[in-house]
């Protein structure tokens, strides 16, 4: 019943106290009911609450599980292309690089899969074609090396054994001639002196020519008596020390001839020096020559024929030639030539 019938009603029939009492038990009725109410909105938003926290939770989960699948999946890709891609590229550039540093036994293992495992491959291919046409080379290398020093000692002995020999005979037969000229003739006898003159001198440039040929004293006596002539017709005094007891292959003792010989002539070109020293040591398995002088320095090796030939000739034996020369700190000439 609406309040102000029941006001009316209670005030005609018990009085305004009846009224009184009837309006707090209303007000009360009213704020319990607001009382549960506000209890049952906070219920429902501390659930509500409870759900989104849960929801946030669920989510942050979610987050971290698909970010932490990601950085599985990346360093997974990043373990396959380095082991799959970057280190076999790196092997095979490493391979290359030795290739180009004259190490032609360099290879790499051929463990790479696809395109990969083809480049290695092709790789190691390309540098055994690279070795075997360098083992070709050196080996025809040193056949005409060979076949040249032997065409040179031919010559030089047919220069000893015809011409000299028979220039020898022509001097004798002219001292004969010169001693049964009659004392009445002295012009012709002049004449005849003069021509025997001609024809020794002749005979010493022959036998120079026929030295710069194939030098006859290495084929006979071996390095160490071959080194001393050269010191002696050096035109720089030479401080020999040859420790060589034994005789070493032909083409070892003819490369150290001429590395002597080129380096002394050299010096006595090119280097103002007072003195050279002259080394050359052998050991087991290898022949270690040394030239050095006490003069300007600054030798460049292209800037001649001399140096050039005689990296060749020692390539060819499979040695080493190597030149030091800084300016005004004299020269030094290295070589390392195999016995075997
Ligand atoms: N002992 C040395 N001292 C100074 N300079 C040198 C010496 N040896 C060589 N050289 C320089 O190095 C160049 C190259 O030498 P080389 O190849 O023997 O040629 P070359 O035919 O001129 O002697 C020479 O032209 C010279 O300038
Ligand atoms: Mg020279």
């Amino acid at each position: 019943m609406p309040l102000a019938d029941v006001v009316n009603h209670l005030l005609r029939t018990k009085g305004p106290t009846a009224v009184g009492a009837e309006l707090d038990r209303r007000v009360e009725a009213i704020r319990t009911e607001c009382h549960r109410i506000v209890v049952t909105e906070r219920t429902l938003a501390a659930t509500r609450e409870a759900r989104a926290a849960a929801v946030a939770d669920q989510a942050v989960v979610a987050t971290i599980g698909s970010l932490t699948g990601s950085v599985v999946l990346v360093v997974g890709f990043a373990a396959y292309v380095t082991r799959g891609v970057v280190r076999p590229v790196r092997r095979a550039a490493a391979m290359a690089g030795r290739l180009a540093g004259g190490d032609l036994a360099a290879r790499t293992p051929e463990t790479g899969a696809g395109e990969i495992g083809v480049l290695e491959r092709s790789f190691n291919r390309m540098a055994e074609s690279l070795e075997e046409s360098h083992a070709e080379l050196s080996t025809s290398r040193s056949r005409i090396l060979a076949a040249a020093d032997q065409a040179r000692r031919r010559i030089e002995r047919d220069l000893h054994d015809g011409t000299q020999q028979r220039l020898v005979s022509l001097v004798l037969e002219l001292r004969a001639a010169q001693n049964a000229v009659p004392v009445d003739q002295p012009e012709l006898k002049a004449r005849v002196v003069r021509v025997g003159e001609t024809l020794l001198a002749a005979l010493d440039d022959l036998r120079e020519l026929a030295r710069g040929i194939h030098p006859a004293i290495l084929s006979e006596g071996g390095l160490p008596p071959a080194l001393r002539a050269l010191a002696r017709r050096s035109l720089v005094p030479v401080e020999l020390d040859v420790h060589v007891p034994r005789r070493l292959p032909e083409p070892v003792e003819v490369a150290a001839y001429y590395v002597v010989s080129e380096a002394l002539a050299n010096t006595a070109k090119h280097a103002r020096a007072s003195c050279v020293r002259v080394r050359a040591h052998v050991g087991d398995d290898i022949l270690r020559l040394s030239v050095h002088d006490d003069g300007v320095g600054g030798a460049v090796p292209g800037q001649g024929s001399g140096l050039v030939g005689l990296t060749d000739r020692v390539g060819a034996l499979g040695g080493t030639l190597t030149l030091h020369s800084p300016s005004g700190h004299g020269t030094t000439l290295t070589a390392r030539l195999p016995l075997t």
